[in-house]
């Protein structure tokens, strides 16, 4: 199982609407797919229209509960990890842990089944993102094309220098996906000019569109292939999926 950690330390960016859509779109194309929603916030798991009733990622970090007894199957081959609320306060007590990084990567130890793993991180670089990094190899960087979207992306990439060098040597930034993208935009162009300077060919060719239906389709709790199968969107989403499996058969 390939894990990703889907992450920008910004908030609003869309990294929970990328990273469910990608997760569906990697299903319809036939792979097995684990989607964790490692955010307080739990919008991922309201996007999926699915319940944390059953346990949640709080019940796995703090050992209340298996991984295996908390996975919901979405759909054939899409499962999720939800999430909840109580999350942040798990958080907080978790600070006082030993070994507080590694608790996801324990936590999953003996999961298989799956070909990729997808973490929906929330939007700092606290205990939850670092215990991601902990685990997984490739990281997602997710962009809106707005001004200067490099600041924050420099914080970032010193945490993922100090999580390799302590934690986790494997751990490396695989890909940039560009989202909420208007080729009508002329500062659109510019920003993914300097990213691409930036990050090369880590940069996916595939951009997301800002489209209503991806930001109508989560409170259906459908992914867009659900909600607006003919639309562009979702056209989008499985070209973005197809380049996803390209550039993990090539690592
Ligand atoms: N490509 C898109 N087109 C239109 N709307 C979008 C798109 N991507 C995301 N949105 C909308 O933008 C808002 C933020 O998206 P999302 O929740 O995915 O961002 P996020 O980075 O996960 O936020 P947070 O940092 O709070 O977790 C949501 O209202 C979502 O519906
Ligand atoms: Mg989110």
């Amino acid at each position: 199982m390939r894990v990703y950690c889907c992450l920008n330390q910004k908030g609003g960016v869309g990294k929970s609407t990328t990273t469910y859509n990608l997760g569906a779109g990697l299903a319809l194309a036939g792979k097995k797919v684990l989607l964790i929603d490692l955010d307080p916030q739990a919008n991922m798991t309201k996007f999926l229209g699915v319940s944390a009733d059953n346990g949640s990622i709080t019940d796995l970090l703090t050992g209340m509960k298996k991984a295996k007894d908390i996975i919901i199957r979405r759909s054939e081959n899409l499962a999720v990890i939800p999430s909840s609320i109580s999350l942040s306060g798990a958080e907080f007590k978790l600070f006082a842990e030993p070994g507080r990084e590694l608790l996801l990567k324990e936590a999953m130890d003996g999961i298989k089944g799956f070909d990729y793993c997808l973490i929906d991180c929330p939007p700092s670089l606290g205990l939850l993102t670092v215990n991601a990094l902990t685990w997984a190899k490739d990281i997602i960087i997710i962009l809106q094309p707005e001004f200067a979207p490099l600041e924050g992306v420099a914080n970032l990439v010193d945490t993922i220098r100090v999580v390799k060098q302590r934690l986790n040597k494997s751990i490396d930034i695989s890909g940039v996906i560009i989202t909420m993208y208007d080729s009508r935009i002329r500062l659109h162009k510019e920003v993914c000019e300097e990213v691409g300077r930036h990050f090369n060919n880590k940069v996916y060719a595939t951009k997301i569109s800002r489209r209503s239906v991806l930001a109508e389709a989560p409170s259906h709790g459908k992914t867009i292939f659900e909600y607006a199968s003919k639309d562009a969107a979702s056209k989008a989403f499985t070209e973005l999926s197809q380049e996803f499996i390209d550039r993990s058969g090539k690592k």
